[in-house]
């Protein structure tokens, strides 16, 4: 099988892409006092160069205290950390690659892999975790803006230094995300209450980055109904509330919706076949974007418990895509694993794809 339709061009707001295929974000923890190894720029460079159209870098969060996961995880607090992100824009577009920066604020969560907690105030919806345990002090309204300036100030910033676009991160169970989801946000004032109150932190964000970096700006918005260590959660039960949920994004300027998912092939509602970001393609009227296990037997997060997996067909993925179901398709660890997984993919070099193996999580290369 060939995958035409994988290297046909395609354009988010202004950006012009040359083919479908996205760097799954990926947090790498080699950052130190908040900025990024020096090795990251060869490393995103090397993917670029294996054809990725676009890379997603792994998660930087904004300038708010406490809003990082992890000590090893860039922050967006310093202009040496812009300048550091700097020369990885420029070392991918050296290699004709196009770059976006993730931003986001890990909210009221510990690390769900080391339960390690920053120092200071976290912020919190309503002052507890996605298990909720008590953890972070409730937003108030001037926290609130707080941090909706600081996201537009990082896709500012973000745009100063040359990155192509802003996947503004709302999933898996962060800030954004504890916005969204009516098990974290129990806020009765004009923050919570229905779904589209609770899309509304989102959106006003969305709207501020807009404002904050102009019309022709690529703004995306990566969303999840599951939260890490919380899987079956749904932020959305139905289609409708999922409408409720993207409508307030769209009319706030979001250019492309990230639907993130464990499995691309698992169905977000009974009576369809259509995935994730097919339903958040079809409510929204934006381009989406799938992820999850493309090209891999297993998924991502018993990769962290040390689970290899195999290469598996995208044929299936293939057919959904030429169906229209979604418009873009994100890679994350089979990228990991294999810098040219999409050359090989596009020269039909099949049989060379890589497995997946955890230990690929150890190094920066
Ligand atoms: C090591 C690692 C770090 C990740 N960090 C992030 C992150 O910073 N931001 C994010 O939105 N998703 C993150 N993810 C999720 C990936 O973007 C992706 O959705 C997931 O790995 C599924 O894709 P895959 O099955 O192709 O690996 C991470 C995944 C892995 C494996």
């Amino acid at each position: 099988m060939t995958y035409e339709a994988l290297f046909e061009p395609f354009s988010i707001n202004k950006l012009v892409l040359p083919n479908r295929f996205v760097m799954a974000p990926m947090t790498r923890l080699f950052a130190k006092d908040g900025i990024i190894a020096p090795e990251t720029g060869a490393y995103y460079r090397k993917r670029a160069e294996g054809g990725v159209g676009l890379i997603l870098t792994e998660l930087s969060v904004v300038d708010r205290e406490a809003s990082h996961g992890d000590p090893a995880m860039p922050r967006l607090n310093s202009e040496a950390s812009f300048d550091a992100w700097r020369r990885v824009a420029d070392d991918v577009h050296a290699a004709n690659g196009r770059i976006g920066l993730q931003i986001g604020h890990f909210g009221a969560n510990s690390n769900p892999i080391t339960g390690w907690l920053p120092e200071g105030r976290i912020d919190s919806v309503c002052g507890f975790d996605n298990s909720g345990s008590p953890l972070g002090e409730p937003m108030r309204d001037s926290d609130i803006a707080d941090t909706i300036a600081a996201f537009a100030n990082a896709a500012a910033q973000a745009q100063r230094i040359g990155f192509d676009t802003v996947e503004i991160h709302a999933a898996h169970g962060h800030l954004i995300d504890q916005f969204a989801w009516a098990f974290t946000n129990r806020r009765t004032d004009a923050w919570g209450g229905n779904m589209s109150g609770r899309s509304r932190f989102a959106a006003e964000i969305v709207r501020a980055v807009r404002e904050a970096t102009g019309p022709d700006f690529p703004i995306i918005m990566r969303l999840s109904q599951w939260k890490i260590g919380h899987y079956e959660a749904k932020v959305a039960a139905t289609p409708a509330e999922l409408e409720a949920w993207v409508t307030p994004l769209v009319d706030a300027g979001v250019d492309a919706l990230h639907g993130s998912q464990r499995r691309y092939w698992e169905p977000e509602f009974e009576g369809s076949d259509l995935n994730f970001a097919g339903w958040l393609k079809k409510l929204s009227g934006k381009p989406s974007i799938t992820v999850g296990s493309v090209g891999l037997s297993g998924e991502f997060m018993a990769a962290y418990a040390g689970e290899s997996s195999e290469p598996r067909s995208i044929d299936g993925l293939y057919e959904r895509m030429v169906r229209g179901e979604f418009d873009m398709v994100a890679v994350g660890r089979a990228l990991l694993s294999d810098p040219d997984w999409v050359k090989k993919v596009r020269d039909g070099r099949i049989e060379e794809l890589r497995a997946f193996d955890p230990s690929a999580f150890k190094t920066l290369s």
